[in-house]
C-alpha cells in the first residue's frame, strides 16, 4: 500500500519467501512497476492497482502482510503533494479502520512511521495516536523498531 515506484516490495519479494505482490498507489504507476520488475529481472507474481487506500480494492483480497510507507506529514490543503502529505490525516484514519477487512487471519501489518524525535516544523503521527487509533480498531502493536540512521520506525500489527 502507498507502494509508489515500488522499492519496499521488490526488496521483499527478493529478500523473502514471499512469494506474490499486490502494488498499490493512488498514482497510477503501473508501468513503471512493471518496468522495474523487468529491469531487475524479478520472478515473483505481481500485480498492480490503483488506488486511493482500500476504495478500489475487493473486500475478497485477503493478505497475510500488507505493508504502508504512507505519505507522513499532516496537511491542510487537499492539493498538498499525496507523496509527503496526508490531508487531514484522511489515509491514515482510512487506512487502520478499513485495513482488518483485507487481512487473513494471521495477517500482519508492517507500517513506516517517523521516529517520535524527529524536530521538524510538520505535524505527523506520533506514537500517542498511533495508540488511540490501534484502540478504536482493535489492532495489536506486536513490535515496534528503530531504523537505525534513520527518521523512521517500523511497527509490526496484527488483528
Ligand atoms: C512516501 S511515498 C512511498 C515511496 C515508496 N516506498 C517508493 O519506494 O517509491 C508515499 C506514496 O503514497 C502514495 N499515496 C498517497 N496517498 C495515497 C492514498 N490515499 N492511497 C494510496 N496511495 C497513496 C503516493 O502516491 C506515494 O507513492
Amino acid at each position: 500500500m502507498c507502494c509508489g515506484i515500488g522499492t519496499i516490495g521488490f526488496s521483499l519479494l527478493s529478500e523473502t519467501k514471499l512469494k506474490k505482490g499486490h502494488f498499490i498507489d493512488i498514482k497510477n504507476l503501473k508501468k513503471i512497476i512493471e518496468k522495474n520488475k523487468k529491469i531487475n529481472n524479478f520472478k515473483s507474481e505481481i500485480k498492480f492497482t490503483k488506488s486511493d487506500c482500500f476504495s478500489a480494492l475487493n473486500k475478497k483480497n485477503k493478505f497475510d502482510l500488507i505493508i504502508s510507507n504512507p505519505p507522513f506529514f499532516r496537511s491542510n490543503s487537499i492539493r498538498a503533494n499525496s507523496i509527503g502529505f496526508d490531508f487531514k490525516f484522511n489515509f491514515l484514519n482510512n487506512f487502520f479502520t478499513n485495513v482488518s477487512h483485507y487481512m487473513t487471519s494471521k495477517g500482519k501489518i508492517i507500517f513506516l512511521k517517523i521516529n517520535d524525535d524527529l524536530k521538524i516544523n510538520l505535524k505527523f503521527a506520533k506514537n500517542k495516536i498511533f495508540k488511540k487509533i490501534f484502540k478504536k480498531n482493535k489492532l495489536k502493536l506486536i513490535e515496534h523498531l528503530k531504523i537505525p540512521g534513520t527518521i523512521y520506525e517500523v511497527m509490526l500489527i496484527s488483528k
